[in-house]
Parts: structure tokens; sequence; C-alpha cells
């Protein structure tokens, strides 16, 4: 049936044609969206993990830890070793407590296989950083986890690392929901959580201190979990909670300085926005610090559980290290709570998972926001950004997204469940899903740098030489830039760093030919000055070539 036939029975009078109509414009309006190409793949690396993660890391063999709560119910993946939990305390378990399953487990992207590791007190909304000897130091939880300190020392799938719980020491404070962030000396702070308004140091050769900052607000505790920490290139924190930020001197323990309120409502737990440090840069000579803060949610989303209440479109940007920053808003394509910012190696911010509607807590959001989107900083205001190719998962409350050293991000978890429970709406998502950036397609090959030469350590300072091939002549300078693996949990990727060093021209060492053989560079690279540009311990080194980025190699920054 045509077009005319249905307007010819609309001027008839026909109602049966107008639905006809309107669901023609329909069809046509989806047709031509999914027509319309947008940047970025999807696929699932595991149809089923087993154990969701609500806390996802990666290591510096590339392997990933997934990790999610005791006190859950089983998981469908059985702890190594026939060893099995018990905890009478576990009301989820049956009687006895005893819990043989897995919350935690070590997956392999590459071969797509995983397998359990043990943690056996509650990490229920804990928080977590690498060390500068790459080991992940995890902190705090629910129960018989809130006190407790955890190291995994990692390793290739095939090894035998696992989780160690620490018996001493132990947190001064009980830490459930509180940020984490490894400090220029390679300590790590710990700051807030749920009653907890004070910061304390690992090692604990720093006392406990009072942080009121976290205390103070009208809603005390409330939007004020999970703080987005981060540290500036001056060795200072940038602290953000709710709608205010200050600047922290952590050796002093003084509040430098507090910047301007962000308008657009709340933007931490329970609300869900994101945050993230923009690229430092040698080119002023690391002096400066631009913070982004995405999403959240309008006061009282959570409190009255108005789970259809549109989300924040706004994000805020600051110049953290400029003495008059002031907040620039900007508008998203989307409104988003529980969107993730993951640093890419070109500079640019994905802002992926996450809901149009509700807040964090357990069924606390609707409407998923499918579609990622790119924030392009070095853009003009207001073209900044970019819809990207939907996933058809929901990614609701407790997923997670991390950059993978491909190139890729990871994506897994979301709406917790009790018993795990597999029906009705956002049930417990086991797959795991990777999303590849635009400048992994097929017709950006011909610029991809691979990495043949580069130190595995690296001192502060140092000038390094790097080789790289590349099938297609290069065109001005390569860019060399340091990402960190952060500790993803509630939308916040904790001590997410990207440090771009200073390069020189390159010297190319042998010319591809019209055969494929691909053309052969040198050039050399300078290690950030210090720990505070760019605290010790494992990055991702990317060669990027005309905003297209090499496979990276893990180079370890030394004191
Ligand atoms: C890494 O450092 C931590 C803290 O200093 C220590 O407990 C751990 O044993 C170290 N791991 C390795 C593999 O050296």
């Amino acid at each position: 049936m045509a077009v005319a036939s249905a307007f010819a029975s609309i001027k008839s009078g026909g109602i049966p044609g107008l639905f006809f109509l309107v669901g023609l414009l329909f069809t046509c309006a989806c047709r031509s969206l999914r027509a319309q190409q947008l940047p970025g793949t999807w696929e699932v690396v595991l149809e089923d993990a087993r154990i969701a993660s609500m806390h996802t890391a990666v290591t510096r063999f590339g392997t990933v830890v997934l990790l999610d709560r005791t006190g859950i119910g089983a998981s469908r993946l059985r702890l190594p070793r026939s060893r099995c939990r018990i905890d009478p305390g576990d009301s989820l378990l049956p009687p006895g407590g005893k819990d043989c399953s897995a919350h935690s487990a070590l997956l392999d992207p590459s071969s797509r296989r995983l397998r359990p590791l043990s943690v056996l007190t509650d990490t229920w909304c804990s928080s977590g950083q690498f060390l500068p000897n790459g080991t992940l130091l995890q902190s705090g939880g629910d129960l018989d986890g809130l006190r407790k300190l955890r190291a995994f020392s990692p390793c290739p799938l095939a090894g035998s690392c696992d989780w160690l719980e620490l018996d001493s020491p132990l947190l001064a404070d009980g830490r459930w929901y509180a940020t984490n962030q490894i400090l220029p000396d390679g300590s790590v702070v710990i700051v807030g959580g749920r009653a907890a308004p004070s910061v304390e140091f690992y090692p604990p050769s720093r006392p406990l201190r009072n942080f009121p900052f976290l205390a103070t607000a009208e809603d005390a505790q409330m939007d004020n979990l999970y703080p987005f920490v981060h540290l500036l290139p001056d060795g200072r924190l940038f602290v953000f909670a709710n709608a205010r930020s200050i600047l922290y001197d952590v050796d002093s323990g003084d509040v430098v300085r507090e910047y301007p309120e962000l308008d657009g409502g709340p933007r931490n737990y329970p609300s869900g926005g994101s945050s993230t440090m923009l690229p430092l840069d040698p080119a002023d000579g690391y002096t400066r610090a631009e913070v982004v803060v995405c999403g959240g949610a309008q006061y009282g989303v959570f409190l009255h559980r108005q789970t259809d209440m549109p989300a924040a479109t706004t994000c805020g940007r600051i110049s953290a290290t400029d003495p008059d920053g002031a907040w620039a808003v900007e508008e998203m394509p989307f409104p988003r709570v529980m969107g993730d910012m993951v640093m890419l190696p070109t500079g640019e911010v994905l802002i992926i998972n996450g809901a149009q509607a509700g807040s964090q807590g357990y069924e606390m959001g609707s409407n998923p926001c499918l579609n990622p989107v790119l924030y392009r900083p070095d853009q003009p205001a207001g073209l900044r950004f970019m819809t990207l190719t939907p996933t058809t998962i929901p990614r609701m409350y407790h997923s997670t997204a991390n950059l993978l050293p491909d190139g890729r991000v990871l994506v897994a978890g979301s709406n917790p469940h009790y018993f795990y429970r597999f029906a009705g709406d956002f049930p417990t998502e086991l797959r795991v899903e990777a999303f590849s950036p635009e400048y992994l397609a097929a017709d950006k090959a011909s610029l991809r740098p691979v990495i043949m030469a580069a130190p595995e350590r690296v001192w502060y300072g140092d000038e390094f030489v790097m080789e790289v091939e590349v099938p297609l002549p290069l065109v001005g300078l390569m860019e060399v830039n340091l990402l960190s693996a952060p500790f993803a949990t509630h939308s916040f990727s904790q001590g997410q760093r990207m440090v771009k060093l200073a390069v020189s021209p390159a010297v190319t060492v042998a010319d591809g030919g019209g055969d494929g053989t691909p053309y052969s560079y040198r050039f050399g690279c300078k290690a950030p000055p210090d720990g505070r540009v760019a605290p010790p311990g494992y990055y991702m080194a990317f060669v990027v070539n005309q905003m297209v980025p090499s496979v990276a190699h893990w180079v370890q920054l030394v004191l």
C-alpha cells in the first residue's frame, strides 16, 4: 500500500488509515536510524561469565579481575579447590551458612576463558587501586568486609594467582562506598564511605584524618558516596561530592580551596554521575588539569524511588588548576545516570552504560541508555559529543566499563539481584561485551602502529626510544600516551589517568614498499617528570598515529 492511498483513506475520514500512516512514519524513522551507520561495533566476549561483575580491573597481563560480592546468594561459578565459605551470618545461605560459589574471577578476554578466584569476605561497594608493583589493593565492603584489605598479585590466566585477604592491617574506619587514589609516593589514599567522613592511607604510615567535606552537606551521607577523586599534577587532590568540590592538600590535610558548585543536581552515589580528569599534557609542562563530571540524577529521586524521573543531561567541565576555574556546562545527547566515563588512548572520553531515568540502587533505574557517546574534549563546545552504535544489553546499576590494552572497552555486570535472578526487568546479567571504538575499524588498519621495541620499565624524566611499524608512511608526529588501569565500580574509574609524553620526530628505520612491507620508525620519548604527574606503577603505553592507537605495551614507571 502506498503512502498516497493512506492519505486518501485519512481524507475520507478513515481512522484506520491514520493509524496506518503513523505506523508507516515510525517504520520509516526506525529504518533510517538503522540505515544510518553509527560509529563503533559491539561483540559478546563471553556468553556466561557465571558471576556478575560490579568491580572490574585490567591487570598488566591483560587478564581482567571480575569482582561481585558475597551476601547475594550463590553465583554460578564454584570456588577453586573445592573450597567453601562458611558464614552463618549470611541470611541468604542455607542453614549452616555454606557457600561454595565464587564471587570473583579472572578473565582472559583474548581466549574468552575464565577461572574462579577466592574472595571470602564481603566486597559489596568496596574500592581499589593498583600498587606500584602491579598488585591490586582492594579495600572495604560490607559486614565482614567492612574493614578488610585484600591483595591480588596478578598473573596470566594459566597462573595460580588468587586473592590474599589480609588479617592485618585492618582499615581504621569501615569503608563502604569509598574511593581510592594512588599518590605520588606510591601509597594509596582511601576517601570517605558510608558514615566515614575521613581519609586514611595504605600503608597506614600516616594516621586516619577527619575529612569534614564529606560530612558538612545538609544531606550528609547522601549523594556524597563514592566521591570523585583526581590526583592533580601538582600533587593535590580534586575531590567532588554531590555538587561541590574542593582542592585538598593530602600532605597537610588542608582544604586549599573550594570550587564553585556545579549546577544540575547531585552527581555522586546514589545519583550516579561519572567523572574523569582529561589528559595531562607536556605541552603546558604538565601544569594544567581539567576535570569533567557528566550525568547524575535530580535531588530526591533515590529517596522517593522516582525510578522514571529523567536523569541529568549535563556535563560540567572545569580547569581545576586554574585559580579562576569555573564550570562550563555542556548538554549530552542523552540524559544519563550510572554512565561510565572511560578514557580512550586518543584522549577522547567514552561515556557508556547506564540509564536515562531513575538513580543508582537495586531496581532504581529505568529506560536504559543503550547508546554510548564519545566526548571529544578538543573540539569546540557544542560539537564535542558524537552518538555511537547502541548495544542491545541494558547495563544498569553495578555495571562496569574498562579499557583493554587492545583498545576495546570491556563491559560487564548490570542490575544485581539476590540469588542471581534471570527473569523480569533488568535481570542479573552474566554476558560480558566489548565495544570497539571506530579507531579499530578495518579502514583504519593502514594507520595502526605496531610497537616493535619499547622498554619494560622507565624512571621519571628518562628519555627512551620506541620503535614502531606502520603500513602507510607517517605524516606528522606519533603520540605516546600512558593510560593507567583503573578500578572501575559504580560509574567511576578510581585512579583513571592519561598522561601524554613528549616525543621527538620519528626517524625512518626502513621504508615500506608497495608489497605490503610496513614502514619502520624510531623516535624518542620522555617519561613523566615525577609521581605527581604519573604515580608509580604499570601503565598501558599506546602509540597513536592520526587518532589510531596501537595495541598497548605495558610499561612500569619506577620511583
Ligand atoms: C607488592 O607490594 C605490596 C605492598 O607493598 C606487597 O604486600 C606485595 O607483596 C608486593 N607484591 C609483589 C608481587 O612483590
